[in-house]
């Protein structure tokens, strides 16, 4: 069997022109611009990337954009003094602190300090227990993008055995609490997993988050499954560097019903799910319907 590929890259694109589209219909209705505020504290290479690329992004939705850029060794009380003006700014409806952060900072209770209903991550301690009891909450970026693919792929996913490797609280924890809530059975795995291959291949959807440079190979897919590789990771091999998954492709693909790439899988949808959750945001905030299909 080969698989067929889940286009990420496609579904981000797909999701941007609804967001697009939404943003507009606020911007001659009711005349509202939703803001998205980026901090961004340090200078890692990888989160100055990320942080330009959402940043680009928003503006080409049509929302605001705002850029915050601290210094490495800012004290905490500077930053949580920064996120309590962004909670009380109007023209603000989604803050995102970008992780990790300095060792001096405490990112909990940085991340507690955001206004929940401006939380376009899903990490305040509110929207987590939200999440958790089924109420409606700001869900996780990358959890909510591998959600909208699984569902857009196989429909009802009611019944089916969901093997989640990971348990980070940014993708396993909360990807494990959207697949309960669409009445999967779910096993969360980690590295402490006794027979791994053996869980992953009871899995109808594999989801895998572990970090791990191709870890998960073919022989821990069941035949016809559907693969969601979260992974991202930077590799140096033949003399040059590549990105590759948690999944090891190849092999995978050789036994998956269907896979998400790395690239133009998973990555993708992160960004356009974060726009998706800041106008979701700004629309809760000001008392508008929320437009459909954009969040769980
Ligand atoms: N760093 C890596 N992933 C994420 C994410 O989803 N949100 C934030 N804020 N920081 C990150």
């Amino acid at each position: 069997m080969t698989a067929s590929i889940i286009d990420g890259k496609a579904f981000a694109a797909r999701l941007r022109a609804q967001v697009t589209e939404q943003v507009a219909r606020l911007a001659s209705g009711p005349g509202l611009i939703p803001g998205l505020a980026v901090v961004l504290v340090g200078e890692d290479p990888a989160s100055e990337v990320y942080v330009r690329s959402k940043g680009r992004q928003t503006v080409e939705v049509g929302m605001r954009s705002f850029e915050h850029k601290l210094a490495a060794e800012v004290p905490e009380a500077e930053l949580l003094a920064l996120i309590d003006r962004l909670n009380a700014d109007d023209a603000v409806h989604g803050i995102l602190v970008q992780l990790p952060l300095p060792k001096h900072i405490n990112a909990e209770k940085v991340i507690n300090r955001i206004d929940p209903g401006k939380d376009v991550d899903g990490f305040h301690i509110l929207n987590v227990g939200l999440l958790g009891t089924g109420q409606k909450a700001m869900v996780p970026c990358t959890p909510l993008g591998c959600l909208m693919m699984l569902r857009d792929h196989l429909g009802d996913l009611s019944g089916l055995e969901a093997v989640v490797v990971g348990r980070s609280n940014i993708v396993g924890k909360p990807m494990a609490q959207l697949l309960l809530g669409e009445s999967c059975t779910v096993t969360i795995a980690h590295s402490r997993t006794r027979d791994l291959p053996a869980v992953c291949r009871r899995a109808d959807i594999l989801i895998a988050a572990v970090g791990r440079p191709e870890m998960i190979t073919g022989d821990f897919v069941k035949p016809g499954a559907t693969v969601i590789d979260v992974g991202i990771n930077r590799i140096t091999r033949d003399g040059g560097t590549r990105l590759v998954g948690d999944v090891e492709f190849a092999s995978a693909a050789g036994v998956a019903g269907a896979i998400t790439p790395v690239p133009g899988g998973v990555g993708p949808m992160t960004i356009a799910c974060l726009l998706a959750n800041t106008l979701t945001a700004a629309c809760r905030g000001n008392g508008l319907p929320e437009p459909e299909g954009l969040t769980a």
